[in-house]
């Protein structure tokens, strides 16, 4: 483990911010780190960029992590897992909620390289689309109508012609990745279509078996990006 300071803090909405390093870290978007609060339980976090994690409160470590101040210091893990694959094409990236974090890192990588990103990003409401004016072509939803299309970005995602793609990537909570899986397997899409997951983990290395899915493959290690491929049969 090593320790970075925390250099400057985002902060998006009552409950999400984003905390950036003093320095940068060797990585691919899609790859997450372990961070580590004193007193507090060890998390994984997707790097939503080479220098920064953008975290929502839910529990005891996020919340007191939002609460950290820019002179900090935090102990790091990693960067760890498989990350998402590169296209230089034509790529759509569908964020649910606090999943748009790594969209964030791989939105940047991809136009950096000269990929045609289209970005579909929904959440609860307006508040909790963090980032959305950092996104050069994107369309949102938002479950109350306080932005975009009333409804789920799956909802979403079911009115666009998905064919012309050549790279779909899809991160967020587990019903949506549900939704989005089993609508792009009846598109027959899954094997252009990247999916990253979440499980509770503790040691983020593939030696515990904390974060072990139906079909036997270790989140940290195997993923946290599986292809459709990789999901069907058993999700
Ligand atoms: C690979 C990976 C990348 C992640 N990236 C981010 C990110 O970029 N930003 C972010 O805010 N969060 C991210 N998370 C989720 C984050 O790790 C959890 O929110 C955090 O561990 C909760 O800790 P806590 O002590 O605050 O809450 P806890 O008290 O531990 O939990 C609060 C609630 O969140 C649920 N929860 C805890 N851990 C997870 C999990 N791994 N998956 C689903 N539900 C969980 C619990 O069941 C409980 O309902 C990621 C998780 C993984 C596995
Ligand atoms: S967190 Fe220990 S095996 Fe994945």
């Amino acid at each position: 483990m090593f320790s970075l300071k925390i250099d400057k803090i985002i902060k998006h909405s009552e409950t999400i911010s984003t905390l950036f390093f003093n320095s940068r870290l060797k990585s691919y978007p899609g790859q997450f780190i372990m961070l580590n609060l004193p007193e507090y339980e060890e998390i994984p976090l997707s790097l939503s960029s080479p220098y920064s994690v953008t975290v929502k409160a839910v529990g005891e470590t996020t919340e007191a992590l939002i609460k950290i101040k820019a002179g900090e210091r935090v102990g790091i893990r990693g960067p760890f897992g498989r990350p998402f694959s590169f296209t230089d094409k034509k790529a759509l990236l569908v964020a649910g909620g606090i999943g748009a974090a790594p969209l964030y890192y791989l939105h940047d990588y991809l136009s950096a390289r000269g990929a045609d990103v289209t970005v579909l990003f929904g959440a609860r409401t307006s508040d909790e689309l963090v980032w959305k004016d950092k996104f050069l072509n994107a369309e949102f939803s938002t479950d109350d109508g306080s932005e975009g299309f009333k409804g789920n970005v799956v909802e979403l995602m079911k009115e666009k012609d998905l064919t012309n793609y050549d790279r779909i990537y899809v991160c967020g909570p587990e019903a949506m990745i549900k939704g989005a899986f089993y609508h792009l397997k009846e598109e027959n899409l899954l094997d252009i279509t990247e999916f990253s997951l979440e499980r509770y983990m503790r040691c983020g290395i593939g030696l515990c078996g904390s974060c072990v899915l139906e079909d036997g493959s270790r989140v940290c290690a195997d993923g946290p990006v599986f292809s459709g491929e990789d999901l069907d049969g058993w999700i």
